[in-house]
């Protein structure tokens, strides 16, 4: 089967091609490196096409004959898109539905998107039949992205898997692959600079939410797990697997100060916290249900939070300056 991965040279992208390829699939990446970067996909083929430039997507898909598509090409910082919302309908929408036409009129009927827990806003234990209720622009362009998906599958009978990640973290040291943003704004890449005493410390971001210890919860997933899933969902789907969204989490949640303290317990490393103020458009509580993913993908998390906390800091630790300095490798 080869795979269009759009975005594939993203934290999660680069994750699926390398999981993909591991499986046997071929792959072509189309990513035009605003925030991907190109040593993350090693020998693969990449393309720096925007994905809402309609005539240069089209020409790929004359050029390739794909059996899929998996649409990983979306800009996703919360605080951005609330203060610069065109660029992220510009791009998570119009993106989308450019590579959704191409894809049909090229006889492409296959597409894995990666909405994300965003769509739900707050909420504990969210399952895939709840309302959608997201809080920031970011969670409505993944919303509007799975209603297109819907209204082209009965329309056009595309087949698709919207995947609703919750909180991706970890790495894959092993094929040198991890977390890379400018600037970075997660939880557990934040700890494991403050540990290796590239910041002064932790911010911890509020400390009145309702939950037990006044920190938000969130659900943690492996993004080897999260990669893992995707190549599941193109089976199913193979499978003649019925189109929806499927969430991916651990269906655990942990509040901001847990994730500190199981950092410090498994890395022994300690370092600075400091608590703030709360951070604009962050819910209480976002925890998964994920007995969907069990049934349907037969998928369910093998790496716990421990093994995100272990690969990340290994992946900061042996690459300082991220992807900055590196060469192709050979993989
Ligand atoms: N946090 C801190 N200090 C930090 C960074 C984060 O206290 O330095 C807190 C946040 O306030 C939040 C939790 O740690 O409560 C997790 O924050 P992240 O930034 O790691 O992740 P988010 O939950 O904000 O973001 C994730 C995805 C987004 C998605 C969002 C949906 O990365 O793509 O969930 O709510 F939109």
């Amino acid at each position: 089967m080869r795979v269009l991965v759009a975005g594939g040279a993203g934290y999660i992208g680069s994750h699926v091609v390398a999981d993909l390829k591991e499986h046997g699939f071929g792959v072509v990446v189309l990513d035009n490196l605003s925030t991907g970067h190109q040593w993350a996909v090693g020998r693969v083929p990449i393309h720096g096409v925007r994905t809402n430039d309609y005539p240069m997507v089209k020409a790929l898909f004359r050029n390739y004959k794909f059996d899929a598509v998996v649409d990983l090409a979306s800009y996703s910082q919360v605080g951005e898109s609330a203060s610069d919302p065109m660029k992220y309908y510009q791009n998570n929408v119009e993106g989308a539905r450019t590579l959704m036409d191409a894809a049909l009129s090229s006889g492409v009927d296959t597409y894995i998107y990666s909405s994300s827990a965003a769509v739900y806003g707050n909420q504990m234990s969210a399952r895939e039949v709840d309302r959608l209720d997201p809080i920031n622009p970011y969670g409505r362009t993944k919303r509007q992205v799975e209603e297109m998906l819907e209204d082209y599958h009965a329309a056009y009978g595309l087949k698709y898997i919207a995947l609703r990640y919750f909180n991706a973290a970890g790495a894959w040291p092993e094929k040198s692959l991890g977390e890379d943003h400018q600037p970075e704004t997660h939880l557990i890449p934040k700890i494991v600079d403050a540990m290796l005493g590239r910041s002064d410390g932790v911010k911890v971001f509020g400390t009145n939410y309702k939950t037990l210890d006044g920190t938000c919860i969130r659900d943690y997933v492996h993004v080897r797990d999260i990669a893992a899933a995707h190549r599941m969902a193109l089976q199913y789907l193979q499978d003649g697997g019925k189109s929806g969204p499927i969430n991916l989490g651990s269906g655990k949640g942990y509040s901001v100060l847990e994730v500190i303290k199981a950092a410090k317990f498994v890395v022994d490393r300690d370092f600075p916290v400091e608590y703030v103020d709360r951070r604009p458009g962050d819910p209480d509580v976002l925890v998964a249900n994920i007995e969907k993913a069990k049934e349907t993908l037969g998928w369910r998390p093998e790496r716990n939070l421990s093994h995100m906390i272990w690969d990340a800091y290994q992946w900061h630790r042996d690459h300082p300056d991220g992807y900055g300095d590196k060469r192709r490798p050979g993989r």
